[in-house]
């Protein structure tokens, strides 16, 4: 079915990720099964760093959710007190290891560590999360790879309900390098479920509202709780809620649930982008297996 902007409706359509994930995650399946059945067992290896328990937390479940797909997941755990050095020395260990297809190293990591310097060690073609500079080059330059989870979530899951955004007004929230940036440059390449004229505004950008109010299309990708309110979103329009903040356990998400009443149809606050994300990563390890065995 296919949403279109419309007057206004009282309460949004909901577009949930979870059904999103799990399509992208039978695919996936049987991606592996196919690789498994001709000698190759993908493998995506997990890295943590220190005893944070929601992050302990977070690679178990990503643990169980690889060993239910039919990967092996090879794991290491470093102490907190681990150096950079200790780390680029797992993730070389890694790089020179034919068995491991795709490295996952859950963040955040300890304050003393540098996230973006022990990426630029990691093999691009085993990073699953799609941040690499050379993956972002891709992606700039339209060239195949990894694609960053978040945004490749979002484009699966408006393709998935129906939400056309070829030739449509496309307004995103935030210009950061893991959401507002790369789905800027994903939505705007010339694809069937892209082909987008995409918008980005920031900071730097005081009226973002007459922006936002003309999308057909918003994505809220700053990371500021509430701060999209029904007077920022088109009547009728599709919002997709990707920017959250986490205060301990709580959930505060960009867009403010009133939206619901002035949208067309609109993520849930819990279970919209964030499925998929997971979901994208599995689909990036599996197709760097497939890559690795020239099946890609
Ligand atoms: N749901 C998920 O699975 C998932 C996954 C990944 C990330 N995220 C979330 O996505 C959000 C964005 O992450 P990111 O790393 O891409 O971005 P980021 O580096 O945190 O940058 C936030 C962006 O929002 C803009 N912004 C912040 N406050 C603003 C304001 N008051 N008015 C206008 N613009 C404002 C900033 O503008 P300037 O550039 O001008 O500073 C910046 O471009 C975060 O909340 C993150 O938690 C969610």
């Amino acid at each position: 079915m296919s949403v279109s902007v419309s007057p206004t409706t009282a309460t949004a359509r909901l577009l949930p990720g979870k059904p999103v994930a799990e399509k992208i995650l039978t695919e996936v399946a049987e991606q592996v099964a196919a690789l498994r059945a001709a000698g190759v067992t993908p493998a995506l290896a997990t890295v943590l760093v220190g005893d944070d328990d929601a992050s302990a937390g977070y690679i178990r479940i990503k643990q169980r959710q690889a060993a239910e797909l039919g990967f092996a997941s090879p794991h290491v755990h470093l102490p907190a007190s681990a150096s950079q050095q200790d780390l680029h020395r797992v993730l070389a260990d890694f790089n020179a290891d034919a068995g491991v297809h795709g490295v996952l190293v859950q963040h955040p990591i300890p304050g003393h560590l540098d996230y973006d310097r022990a990426l630029d060690v990691l093999d691009p073609d085993k990073d699953v999360d799609g941040m690499h500079p050379v993956n972002m080059g891709r992606l700039a330059l339209g060239l195949p790879g990894p694609l960053p989870c978040t945004p490749a979530g979002i484009e699966a899951l408006l393709a998935y309900h129906g939400v056309p955004v070829s030739g449509r007004e496309v307004v995103i929230l935030g210009r950061g390098a893991t959401l507002g940036r790369p789905l800027a440059m994903l939505l705007a390449q010339k694809r069937p479920t892209a082909n987008a004229a995409v918008t980005v505004v920031h900071t730097g950008v005081a009226d973002w509202p007459r922006y936002t109010r003309r999308a057909e299309v918003l994505v809220a990708a700053a990371g500021v709780p509430g701060i999209v309110r029904p007077e920022h979103v088109r009547p009728g329009a599709v919002v997709v809620g990707g920017g959250v903040r986490y205060e301990g356990r709580r959930l505060l998400p960009d867009v403010d649930e009133s939206c619901a009443e002035v949208a067309g149809a609109i993520t849930p606050r819990v279970g919209g982008v964030g499925p998929t994300t997971v979901a994208m990563l599995f689909r990036n390890a599996v197709r760097a297996a497939q890559r690795a065995v020239g099946q890609g």
